[in-house]
């Protein structure tokens, strides 16, 4: 059974691929994933606005300590002697690259052009195998419009082009009006795929605190439909490699992203709730269920289901729950009875 995929133009063993979370943020959690049987893996992000926020934490700390004995400045490092947030991630990175066989693909989240331009040098220089911009705005401002916002992503994966040779995904989220034109603009920015989709915080009202809490919700299979519906859209017409992600809990989840068109799949949620070591179910399954369908490789399914190869593609394109489709619903008698017909 042949499971090799190509991702970003890298060669992987098979498609399923351990997405950016707490597991991939320290070196032993990589080397875990990797023994687990990750094809790849990506690191949790490097987050510039949380960098910025423990240096500044830490200069004040030591400022504090230094004024609060007059002889506290005698033992405490001079500043700049310190071991910064971004050096001990860039450490990590750097050994990681350096023990684990399979790649590693650093995923970076910069606020700033300066972070992300550097901070991805960093990163290259470090070895990693490609990057993953986790790119994400929400645009709260009236006078900003969504050409913009698009517009900023663009000039970012441009920039960030310009200043590493290694293959660049993009992590999107999933609010783009006009999916397939800012895919194509990625392309021509310098992108090599694209990671169909983030999953974000959607925080909560607690009624009795009333207060919006943070909610860390793991995915189910279902949040898997919108990335399906648009993996499909776009596989065979763009030049991006498709990565899936989101609500990937078996193998069935794997199949199916692949059938639609994806080179590769990441999972998160599933990892946290199961352990690493449920990426051997996952591989096992993705193997049983071709060779029960008589593929002798995953390169013989990926994208039979895409748009472009189906019979009648507008099955991805009904958006609304039209009075004809609900007479192909299991739910039709409800749906007639509470019209009355
Ligand atoms: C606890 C947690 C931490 C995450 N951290 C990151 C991160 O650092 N960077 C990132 O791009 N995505 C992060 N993600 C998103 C995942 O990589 C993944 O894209 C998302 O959860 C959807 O996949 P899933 O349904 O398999 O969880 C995180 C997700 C979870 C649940």
């Amino acid at each position: 059974m042949n499971l090799e995929t190509t991702y970003l133009g890298l060669t992987l063993a098979h498609p399923v691929i351990a997405s950016a979370s707490p597991l991939s943020a320290t070196l032993d959690g990589i080397r875990r994933l990797e023994d687990a049987g990750a094809a790849a893996i990506v690191t949790a992000s490097l987050f510039e606005e949380e960098l910025v926020a423990e240096e500044q934490a830490l200069e004040a700390a030591m400022i504090i300590g230094a004024e609060s004995h007059p002889e506290v400045t005698s033992y405490l490092p001079p500043l700049c002697g310190c071991r910064s947030p971004l050096a001990g991630h860039l450490e990590t990175i750097r050994r990681a690259a350096e023990s684990v066989r399979v790649p590693l693909i650093a995923s970076l989240s910069a606020t700033t052009r300066e972070g992300w331009i550097g901070m991805a040098a960093d990163l290259q220089a470090a070895g990693a195998a490609a990057i993953e911009l986790n790119l994400f705005h929400v645009p709260t401002d009236p006078a900003e419009a969504a050409a913009d916002v698009e517009r900023r992503l663009i000039d970012t994966v441009r920039d960030v082009r310009g200043a590493v040779d290694i293959p660049l995904a993009v992590k999107l989220g999933p609010y783009f009006s006009a999916l397939p034109h800012l895919a194509a603009m990625l392309a021509d920015a310098g992108a090599n795929g694209i990671v169909l989709f983030n999953r974000f915080y959607e925080p909560d009202i607690d009624l009795e605190a009333m207060a919006f809490r943070p909610t860390l919700e793991l995915s189910t299979p279902k949040d898997s439909r919108l990335a399906l519906m648009w993996i499909a859209l776009l596989a065979g017409r763009t030049p991006l490699s498709l990565a899936a992600a989101g609500g990937v809990e078996e193998a069935n989840e794997v199949v199916k992203y692949l059938l639609a068109g994806a080179d590769a799949v990441q999972t998160a949620s599933a990892l946290l709730r199961h352990g690493p070591g449920h990426l051997v179910q996952l591989v096992k399954g993705l193997a049983e269920w071709l060779e029960a369908h008589g593929a002798a490789s995953v390169a013989e399914i990926r994208g039979r289901m895409s748009a472009h190869r189906l019979a009648r593609p507008e099955v991805l394109l009904r958006a609304q729950h039209t009075p004809a489709l609900l007479l192909e619903c299991p739910c039709q008698d409800m749906a007639l009875g509470a019209s009355g017909r």
